[in-house]
């Protein structure tokens, strides 16, 4: 399986108040396309900072990362926001929805960027599959903690990334709904293919990805298979999709990463 994501003694370091803070220190791995990983750690640990580096959203002090066969720190802005548009998904912690548009406007938006027809029918989907079928038109201001993490969930999948990167994707969840947004994440994995890489607190999620990767102080102290069971990538047995009307994108399930146009 190829790597879709490899890092390289990546190190950031927050300058300012008189001292530096190194918070991802030498971090050194490779993730392969179309599997699953969590990333777990205490608070401040460096997770979110990580995801952000490997997304391509933040600049490492140094040390590389290469995403999907390109060295983030020889791109310029302007590539790497192509880049996360057309193979990164990004669901942030703390949502960052646009305040200005409703939540169907934001799914859409990575779709619109891609001058795609049917964005904002496939947004409506999209969020119904997530249970806010009922909140399309409405706000930020107007929805629970909840409804605008799922809001942004819809919105970091609904361009079929070849990566996801969610920062603690169920956070805000009660039990039930965490649950669906789960088994959604999975479902996306195997019939996707799409990379899974998640920050989580909770083990039971950790406990379900193929791989788990525990940083403390911005090292990684442990990197482990959880148990036996090791993910799939493409096939399911399952007859639902997680895209409604799957042909506006292609066949589902064509292959982990390497399927893709
Ligand atoms: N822009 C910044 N400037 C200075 N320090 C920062 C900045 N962003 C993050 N930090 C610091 O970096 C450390 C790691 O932060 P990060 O958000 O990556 O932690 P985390 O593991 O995601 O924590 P949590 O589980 O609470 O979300 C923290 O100590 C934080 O205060
Ligand atoms: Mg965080």
């Amino acid at each position: 399986m190829p790597a879709i994501l490899q890092l390289l003694d990546l190190t950031r370091t927050y300058r300012g108040g008189g001292h530096d803070l190194t918070v991802v220190q030498g971090v050194s791995l490779s993730i392969n396309a179309g599997t699953t990983c969590a990333i777990t750690g205490p608070s401040g640990s460096g997770k979110t900072t990580l995801l952000g580096l490997c997304a391509g959203l933040d600049r490492a002090t140094s040390g590389s990362v290469v995403l999907d066969g390109h060295a983030l720190e020889r791109l310029d802005e302007d590539e790497r926001a192509l880049l996360r548009r057309d193979r990164v998904g990004f669901v942030f912690q703390d949502f960052q929805l646009v305040p200005t548009l409703s939540a169907v406007e934001n799914v859409a938006v990575p779709l619109e960027l891609r001058r795609h027809n049917g964005a904002r029918k496939l947004a409506a989907e999209l969020l119904q599959r997530v249970g806010l079928g009922d909140r399309l038109d409405h706000y930020p201001v107007q929805l629970s903690g909840g409804e605008q993490q799922r809001v942004g969930l819809a919105r970091a999948f609904i361009h079929r990334p070849a990566i996801l990167f969610a920062d603690e994707p169920t956070g805000n969840l009660d039990s039930a709904t965490g649950a669906a947004v789960e088994d959604l994440l999975f479902e996306l994995n195997r019939e996707a293919g799409t990379t899974l890489i998640l920050v989580t607190h909770e083990a039971e999620l950790a406990a379900r990805c193929g791989r788990v990767i525990r940083l403390m102080n911005g090292t990684v102290v442990a990197d482990y298979a959880p148990g036996e069971h090791r993910e799939s990538t493409v096939h399911s047995s399952r007859g639902s999709s997680v895209y409604p009307h799957d042909g506006a994108f292609g066949p589902a399930g064509s292959g982990a990463a390497g399927g893709r146009p």
